[in-house]
């Protein structure tokens, strides 16, 4: 719970100015994938409905904030290159990213920063490298705080912060500052929740969905026709929105129940359900429109085929693109791996190219950790 004396908003200006100083911090974060979808928005990147996901292992970003605060600088100024490139595009988003902060962050005005940012798998791989990037530039954000100001926020306020601040840079991104199970929105009955931030799930899930993997098919590299900030905007003509928003509430609610459960195959056709109802708003939207590619619906087909079949425990989410996520318990991994991605699926993708993730336990700190 947030406590009216560590406030989001101003913690850190009563002690404004500082003296002059400099120093480095960074942050590992990694992807999410949601199962619940949060597709539409209103405000400040507010959800429409609230989203249930869990934090992947492997494909994380890795962030380091160089700073120097003399406090006489009356902008930030800010320095950007990722995988040790400059990139201009990604300079002028998180330039202006970090211009929103000041309300939140009011030592930000004073400071140069120069941010070095390095991802562990590709872009357009159908994994979200903005939840892992905002993600982690919100963690390094929320430590040089601390360490800029003085305040030592309690281990919970620290995260909620940061997942404030990275809900501003992509909604999605909010859910990625916890490991395992996350909830974004406000729930009923789920004390803590909010649309603001993302909480951890307040329960421990059945040891079938402590270990999850999420193998990612890679079946298209084009970058996709529709962005995410364009289809969320689209829902806000789709007609059939309302129902979707009070449809993914249904959703969640359901797989909370379900996610306690050793019941994998309740559990996966709904996840697969809402999937479909994910992208059946995208033929919805007006203009419509199509991410799945002929080798997705292939792919769909051939997972639920081999389910079927052999009644392994198996099943796929669909992110807003091409790629298809294949999700099975840790102890299916040789199976599912060997019969179903190797023999059947890799041929689909682009090269082949497969990268196997499993859910993972959340950000790690690396500079300066106690
Ligand atoms: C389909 O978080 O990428 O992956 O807030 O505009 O940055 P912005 O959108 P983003 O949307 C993610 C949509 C999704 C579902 C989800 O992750 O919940």
């Amino acid at each position: 719970m947030l406590h009216s004396s560590d406030s989001l908003q101003n913690g850190a200006d009563s002690k404004l100015p500082f003296a002059e100083r400099s120093g480095k911090t960074g942050w590992e974060c990694p992807s999410n994938i949601a199962l619940v979808k949060y597709w539409g928005k209103h405000g400040q990147q507010l959800p429409m409905n609230p989203s249930l996901s869990f934090t992947l292992k492997e494909s994380v970003t890795r962030t380091l904030v160089a700073y120097h605060y003399d406090g006489k600088r009356k902008q930030p100024k800010i320095h950007f290159s990722l995988e040790g490139d400059r990139k201009g595009e990604f300079l002028e988003r998180i330039t202006h990213y970090i211009g929103m902060l000041q309300s939140y962050l009011p030592w930000i005005q004073g400071v140069e920063l120069t941010i070095e940012s390095s991802n562990t798998f590709p872009h357009s791989s159908g994994i979200a490298s903005s939840a892992s990037a905002y993600g982690a530039l919100a963690l390094a954000l929320v430590s040089l705080e601390e360490e800029l100001t003085g305040i030592k926020w309690t281990q919970d306020t620290f995260f909620r912060k940061a997942s404030y601040l990275a809900r501003l840079g992509s909604g999605s991104a909010c859910r990625s500052v916890y490991g395992g199970w996350t909830i974004w929105g406000k729930v009923q009955d789920l004390r803590g929740s909010s649309d603001t931030w993302a909480v951890p799930l307040p329960f421990a899930v059945h040891p079938l969905f402590q270990t999850l993997n999420d193998s990612v098919l890679i079946l298209d590299e084009d970058a996709k026709t529709v962005s995410s900030s364009q289809g969320h905007r689209l829902m806000e003509g789709n007609l059939f929105s309302v129902e979707r928003f009070r449809q993914a509430s249904t959703h969640l609610q359901i797989l909370l129940n379900l996610v306690s459960k050793d019941d994998w195959f309740a559990f996966i056709d709904w996840v697969e359900y809402e999937a479909l109802c994910l992208h059946a708003m995208m033929l919805t939207s007006f203009p419509g429109y199509i991410l799945l590619k002929p080798q997705s619906l292939e792919a769909l087909q051939r997972i639920r085929r081999y389910r079927d079949q052999t009644r392994v425990p198996v099943g796929f989410t669909i992110d807003a693109g091409a790629a298809v996520h294949v999700l099975y318990p840790e102890k299916e991994a040789g199976k599912v791996r060997t019969e179903l991605i190797q023999g059947q699926l890799a041929e689909l993708c682009a090269g082949g190219r497969v990268i196997h993730d499993t859910l993972g336990s959340g950000p790690v700190k690396l500079i300066g950790h106690e």
